[in-house]
């Protein structure tokens, strides 16, 4: 055969140009002519390799590899805020297992209750602007219940975030020193989500007075941007002992947009956590 070395020759001065160079033969490669694709319409060259011809048009074969590309890249993004949704709800032990079935209604407020966000879940994919806000004393349910409703929601396929308050201002303020998501891309995601459960709100710790106005301002853009969303807000606190933890002018605002288009949900049931040999 007389391959001495390893060189591949290469062809001097060869230029293949489609429906030109018919003929021409590189490298077991023949270029035979261009058809037109029954798929696309369009024009596609034929070549052939050792005798068989290639049959894939070009622009189809693009195409499908560009929508690949695209379903790849819409998956990623729907899958985000789920990864974020992982990474930002911080879910209490004592309740990681808390749901309807779970939820033991003593009395007829408790029942009531039950029934209220049974409803709002039955009525999610119709309606998904309603508020909530659940307030009582402690251990009375109010975040068993917020989190079952969250599970529920999830399970019919929607982004459902569900956050104690201070847990959602800490991972805001965490970007300040993380580049990996800047602020502005967090808030978004508690945003946009379908439904945010925002559990605890008036808890959050607030270092100062300077620090006060930015945790008021941050939950004020959040809830605003939420206005036509679906929100459930816990808190141990009345409504007027929130807009005085806010303060100023976000108070009022904030508790404003709370109250709009909401259903106040009372718990007023006995302390669950307390056990009787205290
Ligand atoms: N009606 C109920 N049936 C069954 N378990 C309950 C009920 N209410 C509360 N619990 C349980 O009691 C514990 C405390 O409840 P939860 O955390 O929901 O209280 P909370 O109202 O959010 O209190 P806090 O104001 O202190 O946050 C949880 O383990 C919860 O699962
Ligand atoms: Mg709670
Ligand atoms: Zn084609």
């Amino acid at each position: 055969m007389g391959m001495e070395n390893d060189e591949i020759p290469v062809p001097q001065n060869v230029k293949i140009t489609a429906g030109e160079g018919k003929g021409l033969e590189l490298g077991g490669v023949k270029f035979v002519e261009n058809r037109i694709c029954e798929t696309c319409g369009r024009e596609y060259p034929v070549y052939s390799r050792n005798g068989i011809e290639t049959s894939i048009c070009i622009h189809c074969e693009n195409d499908k590899v560009q929508q690949e590309m695209q379903k790849a890249h819409d998956a990623a993004t729907k899958k985000r805020p789920h990864a974020i949704m992982k990474r930002f709800s911080f879910v209490p032990d004592e309740i990681r297992q808390a749901s309807f079935e779970s939820f033991k209604a003593e009395t007829p407020e408790e029942q009531e209750a039950l029934q209220q966000l049974i409803n709002f879940v039955k009525n999610f994919k119709d309606d998904q602007t309603r508020t909530i806000m659940m307030s009582g004393s402690t251990g009375t349910g109010k975040t068993h219940l917020a989190y079952a409703t969250a599970r529920e929601v999830i399970k019919q396929g929607y982004v459902a975030i569900f956050v104690t308050v201070p847990e959602l201002l800490e991972s805001i303020r965490d970007t300040f020193s993380n580049n990996d998501s800047s602020q502005a891309e967090i808030k978004k995601i508690y945003k946009e989500a379908d439904l945010l459960v925002m559990d605890d709100i008036g808890a959050e710790y607030v270092r100062d007075n300077s620090d006060n106005s930015w945790v008021a301002e941050t939950i004020f853009d959040i809830i605003n941007a939420r206005t036509t969303k679906a929100t459930i807000y816990t808190t141990n606190l009345s409504g007027q002992a929130l807009t005085q933890h806010y303060g100023g002018i976000h108070g009022k605002r904030i508790v404003s947009r709370i109250k709009n288009n909401s259903t106040a949900i009372q718990l007023v049931g006995r302390d669950r956590r307390v056990d009787d040999g205290w």
